[in-house]
């Protein structure tokens, strides 16, 4: 079975009621039943920390038992270069993704450090940024 652990960053576990107009009314808990429901073989994990130390600790522990990550760092995507130093370490393909299209709102989250250590990235499509992430992950692994 393909083991895929989807991580979110910092005031993701707002997600429902934060900025609706820019990041939509759903919860993550939300998608995330209809994501499992709709990819029955995939073993998919969630996990949601504020804490940049938290997320890189998650990171580390996704080591021999996950075999794609899919990582909407937040805000640390901006500023983080020790989740970068993880996602690099591991060892793991990392998918970024962005709710929002981060191209098209303030300068300051044009920069993703994280970017150049991911496989790739997906901004700007919504929660279904996510789905298409999984997708990618079992095309890989057919
Ligand atoms: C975000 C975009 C970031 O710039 C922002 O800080 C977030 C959410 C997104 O999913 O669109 O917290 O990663």
């Amino acid at each position: 079975m393909l083991h895929i652990a989807i991580i979110n960053g910092p005031n993701l576990n707002l997600l429902g009621t934060r900025e609706p107009h820019i990041y939509g009314s759903q919860t993550f808990e939300q998608y995330f039943t209809v994501l499992k429901e709709r990819f029955p073989n995939v073993d998919l994990q969630y996990y949601q920390s504020n804490v940049e130390g938290e997320l890189i600790n998650y990171l580390h522990n996704c080591m021999g038992k996950i075999q794609g990550i899919i990582l909407n760092a937040g805000a640390y995507t901006h500023t983080s270069i020790a989740l970068a130093d993880a996602i690099a370490a591991i060892g793991i393909p990392v998918v970024e993704v962005h709710i929002s299209n981060v191209l098209a709102r303030e300068e300051y989250r044009k920069t993703s450090f994280i970017a150049s250590k991911c496989v790739g990235s997906i901004c700007g499509l919504g929660l279904e940024g996510y789905g298409l992430a999984v997708q990618y992950f079992i095309g890989k692994a057919e």
